[in-house]
């Protein structure tokens, strides 16, 4: 039951030139070059960046906000494009920043996740599909500072606003030339750009390098994910057997630094598959029909998904949820839920009954699981982690799968329109410890 086979792309969109794109970094290049060699917020580079940006989608019909983010430097601007139409309480959001450091011209970092969604949303528009959700582009300064324009943006709208935004994907560094394909989050968009991805043959991963204009929104309470090539982490022999390119080698070996231009600095072929991934995952989730009537309640479903306040909705063993430490470390925020781990004859659950609304292409259920054992067996499951929706198994993990935070994904849309308890079930024998480590859970439905 696990979503790992390709599956056949519905509703596809039209295609993005990646000629465009790098139309539109040459141009990043040249605001560069004639100010100083960078575009850092507060600077004249930045700026021709912003006015760039607000003119081109002012003239593809968008309905463009520039924000001042009075806390930037400079007072820069925030560029927000929202596309007239959709259900404005349904919106999904793409973004990226629009700043360099000052040490160079940003042209990976992040010309790449600008040109990309720009060119993504001039071929919305230039197509003026009929819309059933909305769509919203976001390009923000002061991220090299510590996400300074994007945190300006969420601070800015009110809690409705906030609630409205069902998933926001933001794209930074997604054409590093030693890079991978990293998609980190359980967001609606995360789960289309791995679709698109798998559509493709081309693997994805999860990263855990950090940070960018995604924690604004996830601390506002916002599905979000971090989609990106790779930094400055080295990659690793596993990562270029199955991408390419040269291990123990920075994913881009001129982070941060005067190198990072056009068009050295980009890999071109990446910056087409990310720039048609983009407007794939902006496409499936604002245009067309869902089905019949519709999909009315997209959003992430489960309530407490990172285990971060008490313990309701979920029911749970006693001890199950809190703020676990050492093997049982959460993977963000401070609590998590951490099923067995005894040592001794056990069994811990962990359930939360979710209503799933019918009418809507994509029910995706993920969560991350690491397993950590005291068992030496390379052959026989003692301690086991049964994953259940309803009385369907989706899982069966135990001892045999020890490892880091990993991962997991199922499709749901069996339990369209119906009301599923999720249930995590761990049965440890009498010796030799399994801890089963559960965050970030999301029942996505789009
Ligand atoms: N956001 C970081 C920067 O701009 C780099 C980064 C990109 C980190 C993608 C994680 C993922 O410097
Ligand atoms: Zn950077
Ligand atoms: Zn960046």
């Amino acid at each position: 039951m696990a979503s790992t086979s390709v599956r056949t792309l519905s509703a596809a969109p039209p295609a993005v030139n990646v000629a465009n794109v790098n139309a539109h970094l040459q141009q990043l290049q040249t605001f560069a070059s004639s100010n100083g060699g960078n575009r850092a917020t507060g600077t004249a580079g930045h700026t021709a960046t912003t006015t760039y940006l607000q003119q081109k989608l002012q003239a593809a019909g968008y309905t463009v906000t520039v924000q001042t983010c009075t806390t930037c430097s400079g007072s820069a601007k925030n560029i927000i494009a929202d596309w007239p139409g959709g259900d404005t309480s349904n919106t999904y959001m793409f973004g990226a920043h629009s700043d360099s450091v000052s040490a160079g011209p940003g042209i990976n970092d992040d010309g790449s996740g600008t040109a990309t969604l720009l060119e993504a949303a001039l071929v919305l528009a230039a197509n003026n599909p009929a819309m059933t959700n909305h769509v919203r582009f976001g390009w923000w300064a002061g991220e090299e500072q510590g996400l300074i324009g994007s945190k300006f943006y969420v601070n800015s709208l009110t809690t409705a606003q906030r609630t409205a935004i069902k998933a926001y994907g933001t794209f930074d560094m997604i054409a590093s030339t030693n890079g991978g394909y990293f998609v980190t989050g359980t967001d609606a968009v995360a789960v289309k750009l791995r679709e698109y991805f798998t559509s493709i043959n081309v693997p994805t991963e999860t990263s855990t390098e950090c940070c960018s204009d995604d924690g604004s929104f996830r601390n506002a309470g916002i599905p979000s994910s971090i989609n990106s090539t790779g930094a400055s982490y080295k990659k690793t022999s596993a990562q270029v057997a199955k991408w390419g390119g040269t291990a123990g080698q920075a994913y881009d070996p001129c982070y941060h630094k005067a190198c990072d231009s056009y068009p050295s600095n980009i890999n071109s072929t990446s910056l087409g598959r990310w720039a048609n991934a983009e407007l794939y995952a902006a496409w499936t989730l604002t245009t067309g029909t869902a089905g019949p009537g519709g999909c009315a309640s997209p959003g992430q479903k489960l309530g407490n998904p990172g285990f971060e306040t008490a313990t309701t909705p979920w029911t749970a063993s006693t001890g199950v949820i809190g703020a676990n430490t050492g093997e049982a470390s959460p993977r963000t925020g401070t609590r998590d839920a951490w099923l067995n781990g005894n040592g001794s004859t056990s069994t811990e659950t962990l359930s939360q009954s979710v209503a799933l609304p019918a009418g809507c292409s994509t029910y995706t259920l993920s969560f991350y699981l690491k397993i950590s054992t005291a068992e030496t067996t390379t052959s026989t499951q003692y301690d086991k982690l049964t994953v259940q929706a309803g009385s369907t198994t989706l899982q069966v993990f135990s001892n045999l799968n020890a490892g880091a935070y990993t991962l997991r994904s199922y499709n749901l849309a069996a339990f369209a329109g119906q009301t599923v308890t999720l249930k995590f079930t761990g049965v440890e024998d009498s010796s030799l410890k399994t801890s089963f480590v559960i965050d970030d859970t999301a029942l996505t439905v789009s």
